[in-house]
């Protein structure tokens, strides 16, 4: 049987962090087996916002070199980059012609970033999550894992699909949000407000290219206070959030000592943090140094883009036909 087929993407716009590794990567690498899985590199919708691209090479050489590192096997998926697969950018401009101005100026995200970078609201910036809907759509792909602030896009992803297929005959099957497993991972910053973040916070997120002692340094300043006072108190969110990081890296003997000192109000938040900071430097020092060996092997990359590119777009070329004799450009 055909299997179902996977479909994310990733932007190439910061380090990744243990937000990205737990709440994604880590996921997309246990999809790897059961479904026919693609994985994107992002570039050009990483030019939406960061039009500079004097350090773009590196860090979409860096971002495969982590996702490989973190358990993205090439030889089991396809990994590739966007802009290796022109015919997302045919798909695209198809797409765009269902798009109304008034659904895309609506969506969230676009004002969010309207809102952060006044001088610069660009119509690619509009049309995100069409380009988006071409990312997925080209491989007509159905499970689209992403965490909750994608939901709106693929909720238009959904509906462009759809206007395509009513317009022009069935083409696309209808893409979901997808979850493997139980409920997603959500990882704080280590001053417990908001999310981990690729690019802001730096000192209270955890990148895996930290060093061993910068991961120590973060994790000995993470906001704590003086303790409970009364026996199995309910813990503050930062707090929660220690123990959280514990429960993803730690040993279970480890974890159920610091519940009970926690639970007996004998805790002390300094042994704590640095019991996690050595489990956690034992989790990440080896995801950071492979990254690091597949970032200089030049020829391997190379070969790993190559490899990716010519699986994409096989499957692209394909979707691509399809659309070309639906919408009737095929003289
Ligand atoms: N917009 C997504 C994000 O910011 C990245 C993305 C681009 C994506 N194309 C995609 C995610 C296709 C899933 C499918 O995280």
């Amino acid at each position: 049987m055909k299997k179902e087929v996977v479909l994310s993407g990733i932007r190439p716009t910061g380090f990744v962090h243990l937000g990205n590794y737990f709440g994604a990567v880590r996921n997309w690498a246990n999809m790897q087996k059961e479904y026919d899985c693609y994985f994107c590199v992002v570039d050009w919708h990483s030019l939406t916002t960061h039009p500079d691209t004097r350090e773009l090479r590196q860090h979409v050489h860096r971002l495969l070199s982590e996702l490989i590192a973190s358990g993205l096997d090439p030889e089991q998926c396809v990994l590739y980059i966007q802009s290796d697969v022109p015919e997302i950018a045919e798909l695209y401009l198809y797409l765009n012609m269902m798009a109304y101005k008034g659904e895309l100026e609506k969506t969230t995200t676009f004002k969010d970033k309207a809102r952060s970078q006044p001088d610069n609201i660009n119509a690619g910036l509009l049309t995100y999550p069409v380009l988006q809907t071409a990312d997925i759509l080209i491989h007509r792909a159905t499970n689209v894992p992403v965490g909750k602030d994608q939901e709106q896009h693929l909720e238009m992803a959904r509906n462009f699909a759809d206007r395509f297929n009513h317009r022009y005959g069935d083409v696309f099957p209808l893409p979901k949000a997808f979850n493997y497993g139980k409920d997603l991972i959500k990882i704080m910053s280590l001053d417990g407000s908001g999310k981990m973040s690729k690019s802001e916070n730096q000192m209270n997120t955890l990148y895996l290219a930290d060093d061993d002692d910068l991961l120590r340094k973060k994790i000995m300043k993470a906001k704590t206070d003086g303790g409970p006072t009364e026996a199995n108190s309910i813990k503050p969110e930062y707090i929660q959030n220690l123990f959280g990081l514990m429960q993803l890296v730690s040993h279970a003997d480890v974890i159920a000592k610091f519940e009970a000192d926690f639970n007996n109000c004998v805790i002390r938040y300094g042994d704590m943090k640095k019991q996690l900071a050595e489990d956690m430097v034992n989790f990440i020092s080896p995801i950071r140094e492979k990254a690091k060996a597949i970032e200089n092997d030049k020829d391997y990359l190379s070969k790993v883009i190559k490899q990716g590119r010519d699986k994409a777009r096989a499957s692209a070329a394909a979707t691509i036909q399809l659309v070309r004799n639906a919408v009737g450009v095929n003289y």
